[in-house]
């Protein structure tokens, strides 16, 4: 059920039930994090593999002790800064920390989502919630209530509906166990990292660290995805095969473009580009096309976390 009613969903979540919730970023698939049979559910409803570990969503600053130990000032002063908001920090965990949440492992992903209503749900559970964006697993993460209801629809309580996502995509994570490292780009970018930290923090190169991000394909609609440069050579060969594709390009649809090919325009400004992109890609997937062929984006810092969300949906 598509609903806005914050005590329903906070008692869905007391009952032990999943909620799907409204981010800042995508929605995600919500449950008390304290509950091992909830959380069960999660992974039972996302046909997530079990050693995948969940972000713990707090409401608050104080709560963020209750979960990490040993909490680097570096920390402090990203949560400080940019909470609420799209990053995810990865902390040592408390002991008391189930394993079944952190996959196995020592560390803990926690935030402090940046939605009203999702704030305002946290207050009134008065507890933190795991969750997984609420999509199937490897596929398109949800950026509306619909969205969810279209993935997930049968293995929620409630969803409840803020309405799109202000971002777009998936929070920037950055593990603070040792050095600080970004193993997951987002909007939020090193630079801007590094300035609140006060000295540089690096992107994952080799690490052993893990992250669901990043095994295959991920983040992929069902038609096959082409990520390439000069979209019109391709356009031309489909236009003789007759066989249909989908384009999102830079560029303005072409005159006289046969049937066969729906020509999207895509926005140059890469705010506007991560907004629309999986909702984008949902409606283009819908079309039944042979293909989704989309034009490579500007190898630029500010594309930086698109370019890693198209890579891995035109991984195959
Ligand atoms: O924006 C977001 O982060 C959204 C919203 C709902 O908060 N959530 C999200 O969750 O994208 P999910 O589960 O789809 O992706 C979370 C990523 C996964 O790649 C997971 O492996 C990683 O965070 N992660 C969580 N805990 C971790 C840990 N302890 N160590 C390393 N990676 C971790
Ligand atoms: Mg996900």
């Amino acid at each position: 059920m598509i609903t806005q009613d914050i005590k329903l969903a906070a008692q869905s979540l007391v009952s032990g039930n999943l909620v799907a919730f409204p981010t800042e970023t995508v929605y995600g698939l919500g449950a008390d994090a304290r509950n091992p049979v909830a959380i069960s559910k999660v992974f039972a409803a996302k046909g997530r593999p079990a050693d995948h570990p969940l972000i713990v969503h707090i409401g608050n600053l104080e709560q963020l002790s209750e979960w990490a130990l040993e909490i680097p000032d570096s920390a402090w002063k990203l949560a400080r800064h940019f909470w609420p908001g799209p990053l995810t920090l990865i902390l040592r965990k408390r002991p008391s920390v189930s394993k079944l949440i952190t996959g196995g492992q020592d560390t803990v992903g926690i935030r402090i989502p940046n939605h009203p209503l999702t704030l305002k749900l946290l207050q009134e559970f008065g507890a933190a919630i795991v969750g997984p964006s609420a999509n199937k697993y490897g596929h398109v993460s949800p950026t509306t209530a619909q969205h969810v209801a279209d993935d997930l629809g049968a293995s929620v309580s409630c969803i409840l509906d803020g309405g799109a996502c202000q971002v777009g995509i998936e929070s920037t994570i950055v593990a603070l166990t040792e050095e600080p490292i970004i193993l997951r780009a987002g909007m939020i970018s090193p630079t801007q990292l590094s300035q609140v930290i006060g000295h540089p923090v690096s992107t994952r190169a080799q690490t052993t660290i893990r992250t669901a991000g990043m095994h295959a394909s991920h983040y992929a609609p069902n038609t096959p995805l082409q990520l390439c440069d000069n979209v019109f050579a391709t356009t031309q060969q489909f236009a003789t095969s007759g066989q249909k594709l989908a384009v999102l390009s830079f560029d303005e649809q072409p005159n006289n473009l046969p049937k066969n090919i729906v020509w999207q325009q895509a926005s140059s400004d890469p705010v506007v580009y991560a907004h629309d992109l999986y909702a984008t890609l949902r409606n283009l997937d819908q079309l039944d096309c042979e293909l989704i062929l989309l034009q490579q984006v500007p190898n630029e810092p500010a594309w930086l976390a698109i370019q890693d969300r198209l890579a891995r949906a035109s991984y195959n």
